[in-house]
């Protein structure tokens, strides 16, 4: 399985420790967890969650495995140049940060994964959440084989909603105030995308990343 994927915009990579401490800048930004559970995050929090994912997915493709659960780091994509290819920009770490995605394996369902995204405030609002999404929905289930994907957000966090709903996900529920955090409540909406819910409008999604 090769280590990087390339739209015409971004570079999805598989996050490795040097992309640790732009993911632990932008988590400690409460601009950046408003919406979030946890957070704003002191570095070593964000490392001391992150660290185990890295080292999973290098030991599984060091034995050729497919990674458990896959973690990207999103950046820029260099101009479309000699450099503009995903392996070389993505090797070179050339491109501004933008964010991080994950697909994060369910534990006790087989090929159902957990999607999020987290994008630096500078990168905001330039349609990088709606291509992160429909990368994550793609590679889940063209790549990584799932059935399921889960999808969760505090019901305020109307941009992640307008993500997941436009990217196709079914809203399954809302668990009311569910979340305490930073003296707030929140109610917590629940979404779910099947590989078949698909729709054929959706497969041109294959051709924006390669
Ligand atoms: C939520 C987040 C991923 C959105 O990323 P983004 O790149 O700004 O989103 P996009 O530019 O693709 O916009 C997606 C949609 O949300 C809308 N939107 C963006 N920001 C918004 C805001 N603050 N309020 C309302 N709508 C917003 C856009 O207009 C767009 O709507 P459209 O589909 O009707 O055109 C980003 O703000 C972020 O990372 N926030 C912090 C972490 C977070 O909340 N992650 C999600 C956890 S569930």
């Amino acid at each position: 399985m090769k280590s990087a994927w390339a739209s015409s915009r971004l570079i999805y990579s598989f996050c490795t420790h040097a992309d640790l401490p732009a993911i632990a800048a932008m988590l400690a930004k409460p601009s950046v967890c408003e919406w979030l559970f946890f957070g704003p995050n002191p570095p070593e929090v964000t490392y001391a969650y992150f660290e185990p994912l890295i080292d999973g997915m290098a030991e599984a493709r060091a034995k050729g495995a497919a990674p458990e659960s896959y973690v990207f780091t999103v950046r820029t994509r260099p101009g479309r140049g000699s450099a503009g290819t995903a392996g070389t920009a993505a090797n070179g770490r050339e491109g501004a940060f933008v964010g991080q995605c994950a697909l994060v394996a369910d534990d006790f369902s087989e090929g159902a994964y957990l999607i999020g995204y987290q994008i630096d405030d500078t990168q905001w609002r330039k349609g990088y959440g709606t291509e992160m999404c429909r990368f994550l929905v793609w590679f889940a289930f063209a790549i990584a084989g799932a059935y399921r994907l889960n999808g969760d957000c505090a019901a305020g966090n109307l941009a992640s909603v307008r993500i997941m709903e436009g990217c196709g996900f079914v809203r399954e529920g809302l668990q009311r105030k569910f979340w305490h955090i930073r003296g707030n409540y929140h109610d917590r909406l629940l979404y779910g995308l099947l590989k078949d819910d698909l729709q054929a409008e959706q497969a041109p999604w294959q051709e924006l990343f390669c």
